[in-house]
């Protein structure tokens, strides 16, 4: 593959790895001959890197307990990459969580507290020191992963899509102070993707209306036009797009990965 296309050779960080779509970004990318950091908060994510080492023998890859919401660990993670690399090319702020559907009425501020701290403001502490790497080496993409929940209002999900929408504009932000150093910044939008996260929400479905979980999947299927659930590969695709030359032109923006799923 010509360079204008090949992420060969580059280094990046994957948080929330352990499993799901983080594990997915992970394995594409280091298939494709990235270097790669698993970063989660679950222990687990020193099973899925040697999983990952063994099946890309070609490439390094190491897995690091890491709580995003701490912004020490956040700075040291990126620091392990560059003592280990010696630079970083693709930071993949992915980790993230849902917290107990209600509506805002019924919510429980401990959960909003919660959300903001992982799923906005680690990605903050992310985009914070990967931006001051990226800056030094005056090169680098970073891909922050949002949701289509952040685009438009969706019951029961209020303090997760607020905190999504703030990853979408934190995105453009960050995209404008650093494009002079050559560095791009953009988001994914998932749609339904085939995650322990998402599991949660088809139980909680089924039983609400009194069906299965594999009957819930099936209503869901006809949803999504392009017939599947999605993928930590699907966003993959993506970022080693833009962290290549033939994406390094696209910035601030929030991009569906999402099977065409239409958001009314
Ligand atoms: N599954 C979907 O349908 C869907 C849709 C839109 C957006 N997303 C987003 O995609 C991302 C990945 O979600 P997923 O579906 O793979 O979920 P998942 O629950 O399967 O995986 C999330 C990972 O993040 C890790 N994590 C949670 N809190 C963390 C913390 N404080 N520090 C470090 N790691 C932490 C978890 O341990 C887990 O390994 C999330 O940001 C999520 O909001 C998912």
């Amino acid at each position: 593959m010509t360079e204008f296309r090949s992420v060969a050779g580059k280094t990046a960080i994957v948080t929330g790895s352990s499993r799901g779509i983080g594990e997915g970004i992970a394995d594409t990318l280091a298939a494709e001959g990235v270097h790669v950091v698993l970063a989660d908060i679950r222990p687990e994510v020193k099973e899925t890197a040697a999983k990952l080492a063994a099946a890309h023998p070609d490439v390094q890859v190491h897995g690091q307990i890491v709580d995003v919401s701490d912004e020490s660990a956040v700075e040291q993670l990126v620091g392990f990459a560059v003592a280990t690399f010696g630079r970083l090319d693709i930071m993949a702020n992915n980790a993230g969580i849902h917290v107990t559907p209600a509506n805002v009425w019924d919510t429980d501020m401990a959960d909003v507290d919660r959300v903001m701290a992982v799923n906005f403001k680690g990605i903050f502490h992310g985009c914070k020191h990967a931006a001051r790497q990226m800056i030094k080496q005056k090169s680098g993409s970073i891909v922050n992963t949002g949701s289509f929940f952040g685009k438009v209002g969706h019951p029961g999900s209020a303090a997760y899509g607020a905190t999504k929408n703030a990853v979408h504009t934190l995105t453009m932000s960050l995209s404008q102070e650093i494009a002079p150093y050559g560095v791009n910044v953009n988001a994914l939008c998932p749609g339904l993707a085939a995650t322990e996260m998402h599991w949660a929400f088809v139980e909680a479905d089924a039983k609400e209306r009194g069906i299965t979980f594999e009957e819930m999947k099936e209503i869901e299927l006809k949803e999504i036009p392009l017939g599947r659930y999605g993928y930590g590969s699907d966003l993959a695709g993506a970022i080693m797009w833009l962290a290549s030359k033939s994406g390094s032109y696209v910035t601030g923006q929030s991009i569906n990965i999402n099977g065409g799923l239409d958001f009314s």
